[in-house]
């Protein structure tokens, strides 16, 4: 099948394309970035993602892929249009609807009959509609194109491997024309029939197709994020009652985890949240829950205490160190580990709090970048340099370098003794040991 992916050089777009390209199908992955298209025409990934750069090196090695801006011709080629460009939240708390315009745009002004559209953006079903009626105005729906929802439930950090071994894949469609398309299109990834370098994992399992309509589809991916972003705010609140009571979360993970109805996955206490999702998905489930008259008190509750985490890290910090210029080193720029996104990060805005608070901040990330104009702070690239000479220490992303810090190397280079452990990567015992006071969270 001939397919573009539109936003193509996106996180989203980029893993898709070079994934369907692996499954048989002519690639044309179409951004309006140059910059980044040309890195990606040249072998240079966008993003850090384990796996990414073999994969892409092997796609364009091979010719599987073709890079381009010009998605006027790409929709002209296509028989299926896969739609991956951002839908961000904006200043008002509303989503963005920008970049899918735009692309609505290119649709009605290049598409031939017929095309299959394929939503992969996380977009609410009033957009979806709104898509519909727009290019229904232009072309006759059923006979000239189909609209389908896909959405996408890769992880950062491990997007290559959730490509090529997903827990299931969502068909959301009005017919079984569409269901008939997209299982055929995917049957390569089900067979496990793919054409993959060394080194990217085909695990042997049963992948379920979800067929289902568009509303479903959306609600699907809506709702599995807005359980995930749940599962965060609930255990960082019992952390946070832990540590008033006297009880060890890790105990009471344990504890409440052995309970299958439960289980202990996505269940640590963190700084909160972030990335380019979970937050901008609830805040369209509560947008969706306006439209239709419907309060969202759940979803808010969520969002709020997401948002008071971060604030309850800088308590934590200013208690233990309300001295004037201290100097603070954050380990993890990154929303999580694996990655180079720092949207949306929790590090981030806790570098901001403390550098509005009058602290020297000095960062240190194994790959994602932050820049301020505040001449407070400063990005290292050694951990070790990042530590000298700074007053004390807090680990915001879970990095596996992290876990394994010389405890005797950072007492000797911090000034306090006091490390700040915001992911419960390191053992207090441990830390004790070395003669470190540590901070974590939920104990
Ligand atoms: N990042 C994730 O982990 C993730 C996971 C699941 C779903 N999603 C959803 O996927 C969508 C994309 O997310 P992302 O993180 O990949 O965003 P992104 O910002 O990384 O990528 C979007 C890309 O679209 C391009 N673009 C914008 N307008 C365009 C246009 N008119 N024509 C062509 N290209 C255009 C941008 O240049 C950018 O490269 C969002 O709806 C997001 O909610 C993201």
């Amino acid at each position: 099948m001939k397919v573009s992916i539109i936003g193509g050089a996106g996180y989203v777009g980029l893993i898709t394309g070079l994934g369907v390209s692996t499954m048989g199908h002519q690639v044309t992955a179409t951004d309006i970035d140059k910059d980044k298209i040309d890195l990606l025409r040249n072998g240079h990934p966008t993003i850090f993602e384990e796996g990414l750069k073999p994969l892409l090196d092997y796609c364009n090695n091979n010719k599987l892929i073709e890079f381009s801006t010009d998605t006027d011709l790409a929709i002209k080629n296509s028989d299926l249009i896969i739609i991956s460009v951002g839908t961000p939240i904006d200043k008002n708390g509303n989503i963005d609807l920008s970049q899918v315009k735009a692309v609505l745009n290119d649709l009605i002004n290049n598409m031939s009959p017929f095309t299959l559209i394929v939503i992969k953006s996380t977009l609410p079903i009033t957009a979806v509609n709104m898509l519909k009626e727009e290019l229904g105005k232009v072309f006759k729906e059923g006979i000239d194109f189909e609209i389908a929802s896909n959405p996408e439930f890769l992880r950062e950090g491990r997007a290559v491997y959730d490509f090529f071994n997903p827990d299931r894949i969502v068909l959301g469609a009005n017919t079984t024309k569409s269901w008939d398309f997209l299982a055929n299109f995917y049957s390569p990834l089900i067979e496990r029939n793919l054409s993959v370098p060394d080194g990217i994992l085909i695990e042997k399992k049963v992948i379920d197709f979800v067929f289902t309509n568009l509303p479903a589809a959306q609600m699907i991916k809506y709702g599995s994020n807005a359980f995930l972003a749940n599962k965060v705010s609930f255990i960082n609140e019992i952390a946070q009652i832990c540590e008033s009571v006297g009880a060890d979360i890790k105990d009471v993970i344990n504890g409440m985890g052995l309970d299958p109805r439960i289980g202990s996955n996505y269940m640590q206490p963190g700084p909160g949240f972030g990335g380019p999702c979970l937050e901008k998905d609830l805040e369209a489930l509560v947008e969706l829950g306006n439209f239709f008259e419907l309060e969202s008190t759940f979803m808010k509750a969520i969002l709020e205490r997401n948002e008071r985490q971060i604030d309850l890290i800088r308590d934590k910090v200013v208690k233990e160190l309300d001295y004037p210029n201290l100097t603070i080193t954050v380990l993890g720029l990154a929303f999580k580990a694996g990655t180079d996104d720092i949207r949306n990060s929790a590090s981030i805005k806790l570098i901001n709090m403390l550098l509005q608070d009058g602290y020297s901040v000095k960062s240190y990330d194994p790959v994602a970048k932050f820049e301020s104009e505040n001449d407070k702070y400063s990005q290292l690239d050694d951990m070790y340099l990042a530590l000298e000479s700074a007053d004390s220490v807090i680990i915001m992303t879970e990095w596996e370098e992290f876990k394994s810090i010389d405890l005797h190397k950072l007492k000797d280079l911090i000034k306090s003794n006091t490390i700040f452990d915001m992911r419960n990567i390191l053992s207090r015992f441990e830390v004790e040991g070395s003669g470190l006071n540590y901070i974590g969270l939920g104990s």
